[in-house]
C-alpha cells in the first residue's frame, strides 16, 4: 500500500508488531502514566469489538443515497480491527509477564458490560456511545503526539509501543467523522451526543483507573518502581496534564455547533500516518519515530 489517500478518504493499514523487545513500562520517568495506557489498551480489543458491532448493525440502516457513509463504515470496521489486532499482541507481552493475576477479574466486568449492552440495549444507545467514544478519540490523539513529541528524547522511552499509541490515535483522528457522520444521518440528537460522550468518558475511566492503580501496586510491591510520595507526584503531574488538556478540548465539543470534520490534525498526525502506510511494521515507524518530532 502507498502512502498516498484522496483527502478524507480512510486508509486501511495491516500493521505489524513485535512486541517481544518491548517494555511493560516504557516511560521509565513516568510509569504512571505508562500503566494508565496500559490499563486502556488491556481493554481497546473488547471496547472496539463493541464499536465495530455497532457499526456494522449501522451501516445496514442507512439511507440508500448514502453509499459513501456506508463504505465509510466499512472502512472504520477495518481500521478498529487492526488496532485491536496491535493492541492485544501488546496486552499479551503485559500477560505473559505474569506479574498483574487480576487483569482477567478486570476484564470479566468490563465483558459483562458489554454483553449486556448487546443484549439489552438498542442501536441508538449503541451508536451514540461509539460516537462518544470517537469524539474523544482525536482528543487522546492530540494529547498524545503533543506529549509522545516531548517524550521521544527521553532515554529508555520504549519506541515500539509509544509507535502502536501514535498510529493508533493518528488513525483515531483519521476515521474521526464516521460515526458522527452515522449518528447524524439516523438520529441527529443533540443530548444524545452529549450523553454518548459522557457515558463512554466515564465508562473507559471506570475501567482503566482501577486496572492502572491495581497495577501500579503491583509494580511497587515487586520492587519494580519507586511508590511512595514519589510515585504519588508523578501521577498527580501525569493526571492533571491529562485532565487540563483533555477536558476543555471535550467541553468544545458538547457545542451544538461541534462536526469532527472541523478538527485540525494534531502535530505530526499526517506524517506519523504517511510512515505507517510505507512501512506498515511498528518497529519499522520505530525506527523512524525521531523524523515526526
Ligand atoms: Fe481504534
Ligand atoms: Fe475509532
Amino acid at each position: 500500500m502507498s502512502g498516498s489517500k484522496v483527502d478524507g478518504e480512510l486508509v486501511v493499514r495491516k500493521i505489524e508488531a513485535d512486541f517481544s523487545e518491548a517494555k511493560i513500562n516504557w516511560l521509565p520517568s513516568d510509569p504512571e502514566l505508562a500503566q494508565f495506557w496500559n490499563a486502556v489498551s488491556i481493554g481497546l480489543p473488547m471496547l472496539e469489538g463493541h464499536l465495530i458491532r455497532a457499526l456494522a448493525r449501522a451501516k445496514k440502516h442507512l439511507p440508500a443515497e448514502r453509499e459513501d457513509l456506508f463504505a465509510d463504515c466499512e472502512l472504520f470496521c477495518q481500521q478498529e480491527a487492526n488496532h485491536t489486532k496491535a493492541h492485544l499482541k501488546f496486552n499479551e507481552k503485559v500477560a505473559e509477564s505474569g506479574f498483574y493475576p487480576e487483569i482477567d477479574t478486570h476484564l470479566s466486568r468490563l465483558k459483562a458490560d458489554y454483553v449486556r449492552y448487546d443484549k439489552e440495549m438498542d442501536l441508538r444507545f449503541c451508536m451514540h456511545y461509539a460516537e462518544g467514544f470517537e469524539t474523544v478519540g482525536p482528543i487522546l490523539a492530540e494529547y498524545f503526539l503533543v506529549q509522545a513529541n516531548r517524550r521521544l528524547t527521553e532515554k529508555d522511552v520504549d519506541l515500539v509501543t509509544l509507535s502502536l499509541w501514535r498510529w493508533h490515535l493518528s488513525e483515531e483522528y483519521e476515521h474521526r467523522c464516521c460515526a458522527f457522520n452515522v449518528v447524524e444521518a439516523l438520529y441527529g440528537s443533540y443530548w444524545g451526543r452529549v450523553h454518548g460522550i459522557v457515558k463512554a468518558m466515564s465508562h473507559l475511566l471506570g475501567f482503566a483507573i482501577p486496572l492502572s492503580e491495581y497495577m501500579l501496586r503491583q509494580d511497587v510491591e515487586a520492587g519494580r518502581i519507586d511508590g511512595g510520595i514519589r510515585g504519588r507526584w508523578r501521577k498527580f503531574r501525569s493526571y492533571m496534564g491529562m485532565t487540563t488538556f483533555i477536558v476543555p478540548r471535550v467541553l468544545r465539543a458538547f457545542s451544538p455547533w461541534y462536526n469532527p470534520i472541523n478538527l485540525k490534525p494534531p502535530k505530526g498526525c499526517d506524517e506519523v500516518l504517511e510512515i505507517a502506510s510505507q512501512t506498515l511494521s511498528l518497529n519499522k515507524m520505530a525506527e523512524r519515530a525521531y523524523e515526526t518530532v
